[in-house]
């Protein structure tokens, strides 16, 4: 089994090669998935360090070299870079998209996103690797592998969406990010992350389906004993597009501004959808408890007690029976 995987391993990372080249050294290449990588303001360094690639345009480019040069149809099909006809001959999965390698632990690229080069709304925007013996998706995390030095020296790590996130704000100088790209984070990441920090701080996209996989992740986090904290982007900007559009260094002093702990995110986020309504109101107020219950550690709990009664002006007495209520329905 090992020595499977080690087949495979030598498979991907001959792709990630094959990519690359294809970038750098053939015109398709460099007119379309190196200006394109250009365009969105990726320098070459990080172009480079994150071994960014181009698939050609072709049905057969990337298998027909492939097997020329020896590597076992099976393997092509098993790590899913190529896909089986129903005549049993291999296609290539991705055609006519930029690459963007998803490392292993040790640096060794185990599975890819392609992302699309068209606007047209039918086509997939981004496509990834499948399942495979190598790539178990609910147990990886882009960019893992660049970020988890910075990840201990900060004693931190930023969480977000995509592929294009992580590039931009590892190129602002922020090393230590991450995405949990291709699935929505798992306790697996999350534990991953664990290894190296207890700290996540949350920069998904600042739209509605950002936010809502943010208070989704956010208990998560909590209840893996984790802490979490979230900043909101405005106008439905996500951490790539906002770091364009104002620079890093406006952008290191935006997150550092708009860093909220969770009791102070999700309370903003549901008393605005609340309104003035009551009963609303009174419901926000259960929604954090909610949120705090999942917290193992009592003395934490106890802080985020007094935080909240604080914050939405309630008596601590009457969280804390809330918060009973809660765990003994639990147990
Ligand atoms: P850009 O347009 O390149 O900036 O992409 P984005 O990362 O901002 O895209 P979005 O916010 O829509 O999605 C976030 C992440 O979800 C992506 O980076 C992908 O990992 C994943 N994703 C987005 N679209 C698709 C899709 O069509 N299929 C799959 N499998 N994953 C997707
Ligand atoms: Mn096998
Ligand atoms: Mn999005
Ligand atoms: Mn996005
Ligand atoms: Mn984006």
């Amino acid at each position: 089994a090992e020595n499977h995987r080690e087949s495979m391993l030598l498979v991907t990372n001959y792709a990630a090669k094959f990519f690359q080249e294809t970038m750098w050294d053939t015109a398709e290449g460099k007119n379309i998935g190196l200006s394109y990588f250009k365009e969105r303001g990726f320098t070459t360094e990080i172009i480079k360090k994150f071994e960014l690639g181009y698939s050609p345009d072709h049905w057969e480019a990337f298998t027909g070299t492939a097997i020329n040069k020896k590597y076992k149809p099976e393997l092509l099909e098993e790590t899913g870079l190529s896909i089986k006809r129903d005549n049993g001959t291999l296609y290539d999965r991705w055609r006519g998209r930029v690459m963007f390698p998803i490392h292993g632990f040790t640096g060794r690229v185990i599975a890819f996103g392609g992302r699309t080069l068209k606007t047209d709304k039918n086509v997939p925007k981004y496509v990834n690797s499948p399942e495979s013996e190598i790539y178990h998706k609910s147990n990886v995390l882009y960019g893992l592998f660049f970020a988890k030095k910075a990840i201990r020296d900060e004693d931190n790590c930023y969480l977000v969406e995509g592929y294009a996130d992580v590039l931009s704000v590892h190129q602002a100088g922020i090393e230590n990010v991450v995405a949990s790209s291709g699935t929505s984070l798992t306790v697996e990441q999350i534990r991953l992350i664990g290894r190296f920090t207890k700290n996540i701080t949350i920069l998904y996209d600042g739209d509605a389906a950002g936010i809502k996989a943010s208070l989704r992740g956010l208990d998560l986090i909590l209840e893996e004993g984790l802490n979490v904290k979230v900043v909101l982007f405005p106008d439905g900007h996500d951490p790539d597009s906002y770091v364009r559009q104002v620079g890093s260094s406006a952008f290191k002093t935006y997150i550092d501004q708009n860093r909220k702990d969770f009791i102070l995110y999700k309370t903003s986020i549901l008393l605005k959808e609340a309104g003035n309504d009551p009963i609303q109101r009174a419901n926000v107020i259960r929604e954090i408890v909610e949120s705090i219950a999942r917290i193992p550690d009592s003395i934490k709990q106890s802080v985020f007690v007094r935080e909240c009664s604080q914050q939405l002006q309630i008596d601590e007495r009457i969280l804390l029976s809330e918060l009973n209520k809660m765990r003994l329905a639990k147990s």
